[in-house]
């Protein structure tokens, strides 16, 4: 499975038959965490960056259901990955405190995005420079915290 910074592919079971295409996400069965909220972005196009931001506590699920995007993530430490959306029956998992920018939205793109917490806007670090000091941060303090072992 292909991973990078946490970040993943998803592929989900299609239960299709003559009748046209099923697809089932069930929270902590097909993607890590229990579904708390579900939002949906389209009349979006290719001239339109979303997202540019980082979540404190979100995990979300991205979903082209129609049509395609893309999804640029960082990790604050000047590593970055793009990972493309096109395919109903395939997501793409991104955990906490990633930076991630989605673009490249085609006419009939309808992204779903399945997110692991109700909506809080004290979560969103909406500044890439911000991000990037929060995960500095974040750094400095787990090797205060391994430091403090090594001595008792
Ligand atoms: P925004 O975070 O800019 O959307 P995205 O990053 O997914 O492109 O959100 C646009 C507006 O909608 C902003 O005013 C916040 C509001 N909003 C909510 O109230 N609840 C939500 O769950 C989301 C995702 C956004």
């Amino acid at each position: 499975m292909m991973e990078y910074m946490g970040v993943k592919m998803l592929e989900f079971p299609q239960h299709g038959d003559e009748r046209g295409h099923l697809v089932i996400v069930e929270g902590l069965k097909d993607i890590p965490f229990e579904i708390k909220r579900v939002f949906y972005i389209y009349g979006s196009d290719a001239t339109v960056v979303r997202g540019q931001h980082a979540n404190k506590r979100s995990e979300f699920v991205l979903i082209n259901v129609s049509g395609q995007s893309k999804v640029r993530v960082r990790d604050g430490k000047g590593n970055e990955k793009v990972f493309s959306l096109s395919r109903p029956h395939t997501g793409v998992y991104l955990p906490r405190l990633i930076w991630k920018d989605m673009y490249d939205f085609s006419e009939d793109s309808v992204l779903l995005c399945l997110a692991s917490e109700h909506y809080d806007p004290e979560e969103y670090i909406r500044d890439y420079g911000d991000f990037v000091k929060y995960i500095e941060g974040m750094e400095k303090n787990d090797e205060n915290i391994s430091g403090n072992t090594g001595i008792l």
